[in-house]
């Protein structure tokens, strides 16, 4: 088993380990002394995994209930939060009680951020089953649900107590969700380690199995240093939005259907690539292509513009955006929202 120790206000390890979800009781029951254990999972990931999850945690000891919501985006809104609440309350959990996120960026977003305000706060476990939610969405601590004025527009700081990574489960996952979670993976090797992206780009998505652990190791470690460093989002985490401002414009663009976030990140790392590194672009695109997600899009980039300046990150009239100008740095720039779109050509 790799171990990963998150030094932020709330300190908290990340478990690696394949099988570990028949031992996720165990590893629960070392850092919890509660009794009354609630599994948050969407029908997809309950049915693969909820009953294993739930003998474990039996085994170690723990009361077991299960609230299971239907999968995907559309579910990561104030009113499946509030039947969490209501399931929680109808259940009499208290604050000595836990809650364990079972499943991808969704269940864990949704799972935290109830755990931030059921009670005013009660601990939880994140058990990410998607490579995006291991390598990203279930360390740092930041949770939130969508509202119909956009994606992630409330929420909350929360750290997990415990984060158990089970590769395992990637295996379950549809071939264009494990492409997705690559997005993520190629921008930790881009933004923060040369080492990492030759590994990513030595293997394809049939491939990259072989190396799992070591790769999504190497990627928690880098959210952990730069999560460690600016656990508040107020400056050096925003590298972990190479690719986003142009990714989110095109999600927002298709109206957060038919169209992933990896995909967005991926676009948005070649479109910026291509305009302000272009010595790195070749290598990048030929990476992204290997995990078949989009180097591009034909969508005019003054069709995009709009969204970028709708970009939360944004403050006042300035936006930020990342460049890597050499593989493994990155910049963070502030820029007018007038000057961004010069940059982009228009
Ligand atoms: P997701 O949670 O919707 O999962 C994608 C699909 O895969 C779902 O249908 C799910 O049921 C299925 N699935 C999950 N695990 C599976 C498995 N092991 N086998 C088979 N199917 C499985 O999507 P995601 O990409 O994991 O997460 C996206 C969400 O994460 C977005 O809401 C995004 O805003 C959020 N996010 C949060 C952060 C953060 O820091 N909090 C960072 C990045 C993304
Ligand atoms: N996923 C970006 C962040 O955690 O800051």
């Amino acid at each position: 088993m790799n171990e990963i120790n998150v030094k932020t206000s709330h300190p908290y390890e990340v478990l690696i380990e394949r099988g570990a979800v028949d031992s996720c009781g165990k590893y629960i029951s070392e850092i919890i002394s509660s009794r009354n254990a609630v599994i948050i999972t969407d029908d997809i990931v309950g049915g693969l995994y909820g009953e294993r999850v739930t003998n474990s945690l039996k085994e170690s000891g723990f009361e077991c209930s299960t609230f299971t919501f239907p999968n995907g985006e559309h579910s990561k809104n104030i009113s499946v939060l509030g039947d969490i609440f209501d399931f929680l309350c109808d259940a009499s959990i208290t604050r000595s009680d836990i809650l364990i996120a079972l499943g991808g960026g969704v269940v864990g977003d949704i799972t935290g951020f109830a755990a931030a305000s059921y009670l005013r706060g009660i601990d939880f476990v994140q058990i990410p089953t998607t490579l995006l939610a291991q390598i990203d969405s279930s360390v740092g601590g930041k949770t939130a649900i969508d509202i119909k004025g956009g994606k992630n527009l409330v929420g909350a700081f929360k750290q997990p107590s415990l984060v158990i990574c089970d590769s395992d489960t990637l295996k379950t996952l549809p071939r264009e969700v494990l492409a997705d979670g690559m997005a993520e993976a190629i921008k930790y090797g881009m933004i923060r380690d040369e080492q990492l992206f030759e590994l990513i780009e030595s293997h394809n998505l049939d491939t990259i199995d072989t190396v799992m652990d070591k790769m999504v190791y190497t990627c928690i470690d880098i959210k952990r240093d730069v999560v460690e460093n600016d656990e508040f989002d107020r400056g050096e985490r925003m590298i972990l939005n190479f690719g986003h401002t142009l990714g989110h414009a095109l999600e927002g663009w298709h109206n957060y259907t038919d169209y992933t976030h990896g995909m967005g990140v991926a676009a948005g790392m070649c479109m910026i690539t291509d305009m302000l590194a272009p010595q790195l672009s070749g290598r990048l695109k030929k990476c992204v292509c290997a995990y078949e997600l989009p180097v591009g899009t034909d969508i005019p980039m003054s069709e995009l513009l709009p969204f970028c300046s709708k970009d939360k990150k944004r403050e006042s009239d300035k936006l930020s955006y990342i460049i890597c100008n050499t593989i493994g740095k990155a910049e963070i720039r502030k820029v007018t929202v007038a000057e961004f779109s010069e940059l982009m050509g228009e």
